[in-house]
């Protein structure tokens, strides 16, 4: 999704704080990027492709000033030119403005403007430096201009905006994430904290219908209206280093080997070995006695495996895909839990607030402190995972599962509550185990001509088929799907010959253990080759070409454990395939629109 930076400092600085900004605001996704500075004038450069091109575009052309904004663009109003790029400007070329969002309401206001403004892209956002163009001529005062304008707007919005010979820059919210960063000689904006987080530690969130103002002295945020806001400065305990590849070759590869660090991290202080007992700040007060989960992609899966943790404990839980929910609600019953690595999902948010408006008690379970999602929910469980930047998720996936883990124990317990707890504190030494022993590459090489990858398990383990899939397809651009491994032969089995490898999870030895391996025998049958990803406590292994070990541990931590398998097939498959791993093709790392 778009991300914008905005920076108001002193000297000749500011544009390689744009630029900065944007390149740690890559990850979200992009076809395009620019920058604005304003001085006397405003001046912009833009262009489509990669920040490269941007860069490029600078040596030659490189526009001064101390208060400036920058964008990536993800499309959606229009194809990934050199016009659609942001910065948008108005006739007189004094304004310009960066907007991430959809504005509902851009073709009535481009009808009504069209008259007397010239139009040069095909964007929605190219309304809104015209209605400020309006606003000025009218006689407003530049922040009461881009107020008005502003308010004109229907849909979701954050926006900057420089305006020539104003030494501010103003911004606004409305349903897409927006930051204020403080530091002592400048002030930033930006879509998430990463794009200055070099340059400050201390953060204001911004909610929806406030503004902001900064210049390099001082910070401002009111309601859209005017009247004052009491915001709190919060400190973000993340280190900037924590944003680069530390000699990976990949964000998500250095993300992947990060799963250790990670799920200690959920789990420290929350965790009682001697008791048995979880401590969540207050959240195992909630004894839901029926939870319903929103969630998309990667993290739904993490709600389908959640569904299990609670229904294994004799409360019935749901998950349901937060897009449907939020169009075509089911019956509102007992908690409803949104589960959501960024906290800025679009769909899972309005599934959140539908859910809320019908009455229910929310909680949001996020990788983002401060995230939309964590102060909209009534409660909020945060996984700890640390920031993420491949667009893929990889560790944010095993932290969601650990931190769902620990809000079933909490909320609802679990007959072998202990023998839980015990694997989940051998976890992140059974997660380095896998990572130092895997022989994932060797299979992605194996069967790289493949002409589909299949995925099946049973239980705890059919999220895991699931989520292996998406991984395959999202960062490989390879055919894959996932099936619940007792569905294969109602359908998807005519799909399977000697050239789609099935990975088969197979953990345990108990029921689910000896039917999946009689799915595996069926794929056999039929010539495909077999990977399975197992503890080696039943004698898949007997049938399978190959086999991705796994330590062996309770059900539910061998879930986390295989799919770190699944994860490292999918990245050496798309590594020698050559993909652009961190940044796949047509895909954001925050889907802000819905
Ligand atoms: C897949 C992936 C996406 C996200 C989905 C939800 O690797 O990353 O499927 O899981 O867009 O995002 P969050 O978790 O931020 O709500």
């Amino acid at each position: 999704m778009c991300g914008i930076i905005g920076c108001a400092g002193r000297g000749d600085a500011t544009l390689d704080t744009l630029v900065h900004g944007l390149s740690k605001l890559e990850y979200r996704g992009y076809d395009s990027a620019g920058v604005a500075l304003a001085g006397a004038d405003v001046e912009v450069v833009k262009k489509a492709g990669e920040l490269d091109a941007l860069r490029e575009a600078l040596e030659t052309d490189s526009p001064a000033g101390t208060v400036g904004i920058g964008h990536t663009r993800w499309s959606t109003h229009g194809p990934p030119t050199d016009a659609n790029a942001h910065p948008h400007q108005d006739c007189t070329g004094d304004v310009a403005v960066v907007h991430n969002g959809i504005i509902e309401n851009y073709q009535a206001l481009r009808d009504e403007l069209s008259e007397d403004h010239e139009f040069l892209s095909d964007t929605d956002t190219e309304v809104v430096p015209h209605l400020i163009e309006d606003a000025l001529a009218a006689g407003a005062e530049p922040e009461a201009a881009v107020r008005e304008a502003v308010a004109r707007l229907e849909g979701s919005y954050a926006v900057a905006v420089v305006i020539s010979g104003v030494d501010a820059v103003f911004a606004a919210r409305n349903d897409s994430p927006l930051v204020l960063g403080i530091a002592d000689d400048a002030h930033y904006l930006a879509s998430d904290v990463p794009a200055f987080r070099a340059f400050t530690d201390r953060v204001v969130y911004l909610d929806d219908g406030e503004f902001a103002r900064i210049t390099a002295d001082e910070w401002t945020v009111t309601t859209l209206e005017g009247s004052a806001v009491d915001k709190s400065v919060s400190r973000v305990e993340w280190d900037a280093e924590e944003t680069g590849k530390s000699g990976y070759d990949h964000f998500m590869l250095k993300e992947i080997h990060e799963q250790p660090r990670a799920l200690r991290q959920c789990l420290q202080g929350r965790v009682d070995e001697m008791r048995g007992q979880v401590d969540l700040d207050g959240l195992e007060r909630l004894q839901p006695t029926r939870v319903q989960f929103v969630a998309c992609g990667t993290s739904y899966h993490a709600a389908l495996y959640a569904v299990h943790l609670f229904q294994q404990a004799g409360v019935p839980a749901q998950a349901f895909l937060a897009s449907e929910y939020a169009t075509s609600p089911p019956p509102l019953d007992g908690v409803v839990v949104g589960v959501s690595q960024s906290g800025e999902t679009a769909d899972t948010l309005s599934a959140l607030r539908v859910a809320r408006r019908r009455g229910a008690k929310t909680v949001a379970v996020t990788n983002t402190v401060g995230s939309t999602m964590a102060r909209e929910c009534d409660e909020a469980l945060f996984i700890r995972a640390g920031p993420e930047i491949g667009v893929a998720a990889s560790k944010t996936f095993a932290s969601q599962q650990a931190a769902l883990n620990l809000l079933a124990l909490a909320t609802v317990g679990a007959d072998d509550a202990r023998a839980v707890i015990a694997a989940l504190r051998d976890l992140p030494g059974d997660v380095q185990s896998v990572l130092d022993s895997t022989r994932a590459e060797e299979i992605a090489e194996e069967y790289l001509d493949s002409d589909a990858y299949f995925f099946i398990g049973r239980g705890l383990q059919y999220p895991v088929a699931l989520e292996g899939a998406l991984k395959m397809k999202e960062i490989t651009y390879e055919h894959a799907e996932g099936f619940a491994a007792g569905e294969l032969k109602h359908g998807p089995l005519a799909l399977v010959t000697e050239n789609t490898p099935v990975f088969a999870v197979v953990t345990g030895d108990g029921e689910q253990a000896r039917k999946t391996i009689g799915n595996v025998k069926e794929v056999e049958a039929r010539d495909a080759p077999v990977v399975a990803v197992t503890d080696g406590q039943s004698d898949v292994e007997r049938y399978a070409d190959h086999v991705l070990e796994i330590p062996e541990t309770h059900p539910r931590t061998a879930a986390v454990l295989a799919n770190v398998q699944l994860q490292l097939v999918s990245y050496h498959t798309a590594n020698t395939l050559g993909r652009p791993i961190d940044k796949p093709r047509n895909l954001a790392k925050s889907v802000t629109v819905e």
